[in-house]
C-alpha cells in the first residue's frame, strides 16, 4: 500500500479491495490495470452559480481524471452518474459542464442515458440522473440495441449511509455494455453498491473512499477484512 491511502481492506478471495484513500491519488492501482471505472461522484449541490459549478466540473475532470486516465486500459470505459441541479436561478446543466471539461482533458462522450427517481421528494428535475459514458479519444464506442432509460425508485439506502445508491439493475446494465475484462473501479464508492453488483457479475472490483466510516461500511457489506498497512 502506498502513502496514499490510510487503509486498506481485501477480500480472502483476492475479488476485491478497498482503500480509504482521496482518490485524486490512485497510486496504489497500477498504471493500465482497470476495466471499467463506474462511479457516482458527490453531486454538485451549491447555489452559488455557475463559476463555482464550473470550478467543480473542471476539478472533477482535471483533479480526479488524470488518475482515471492512468488507471484505465487504453480500450477501457469511463461511466459516470451524474444529477443535473437548478441552482435557484436557472437549470445549471451540469452534466454539458463535466462533458466539456471532460472533452477537453481527452476523453469523448459515447453513451447518454437516463434514471429518473420515481417517489423522489426532490424538484422535479433534480430527479433526473445521468448515465454518461466516456472513451478516450480515438476510440469510438459502437452503439447497441439497449436504451439506457429507467424509471425506478431511490434505492433504500444503507442505514449506516448518509449517500443514495444507484440502482442494482441500472448498475449491472452499465457494467454489461462495457469491456468485459479487467476490475471495476469506485473510487468515490460510498456504501459499495457498485462493488456488490461488479462481484456478482463475476466481476473483479477496486473502491476508493475518503470517508472512514462509508469504507468501514464497505467492508463489512463485502466480506473484506484488513489487509497488511
Ligand atoms: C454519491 S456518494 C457515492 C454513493 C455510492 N454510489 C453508494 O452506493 O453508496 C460519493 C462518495 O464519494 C466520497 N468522496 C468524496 N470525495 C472523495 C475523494 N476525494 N476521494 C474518495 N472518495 C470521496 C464521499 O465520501 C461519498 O461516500
Amino acid at each position: 500500500m502506498t502513502s496514499a491511502a490510510k487503509r486498506a481492506w481485501a477480500r480472502p478471495d483476492g475479488r476485491a479491495q478497498l482503500f480509504q484513500a482521496d482518490s485524486r491519488d490512485l497510486g496504489q492501482i497500477p498504471s493500465a490495470s482497470v476495466g471499467i471505472i463506474l462511479t457516482s461522484p458527490p453531486y454538485w449541490v451549491s447555489n452559488r452559480g455557475r463559476p463555482a459549478a464550473e470550478h467543480y466540473a473542471r476539478q472533477l475532470a482535471v483533479g480526479f481524471g488524470r488518475e482515471w486516465r492512468r488507471v484505465l486500459v487504453p480500450d477501457g470505459d469511463l461511466w459516470l452518474v451524474l444529477g443535473d441541479r437548478h441552482n435557484g436561478r436557472e437549470w445549471v446543466g451540469f452534466d454539458s459542464l463535466i462533458a466539456g471539461w471532460l472533452r477537453r482533458t481527452g476523453w469523448r462522450l459515447q453513451s447518454k442515458g437516463i434514471w429518473a427517481e420515481t417517489g423522489s421528494r426532490e424538484r422535479w428535475d433534480n430527479r433526473i440522473n445521468y448515465l454518461l459514458r466516456f472513451a478516450r479519444a480515438g476510440r469510438r464506442v459502437r452503439p447497441t440495441a439497449a436504451t439506457l432509460c429507467w424509471m425506478l425508485p431511490l434505492p433504500r439506502t444503507h442505514p449506516a449511509s448518509i449517500w443514495d445508491a444507484t440502482p442494482e439493475p441500472v448498475l449491472r446494465a452499465l457494467i454489461l455494455q462495457s469491456r468485459r475484462r479487467g476490475p471495476v473501479l469506485d473510487p468515490f464508492c460510498g456504501a459499495g453498491t457498485v462493488g456488490r453488483v461488479a462481484l456478482g457479475l463475476g466481476r473483479e472490483w477496486i473502491g476508493v473512499e475518503r470517508d472512514p466510516r462509508m469504507a468501514e461500511l464497505t467492508a463489512r457489506r463485502l466480506g473484506m477484512t484488513r489487509a497488511l498497512d
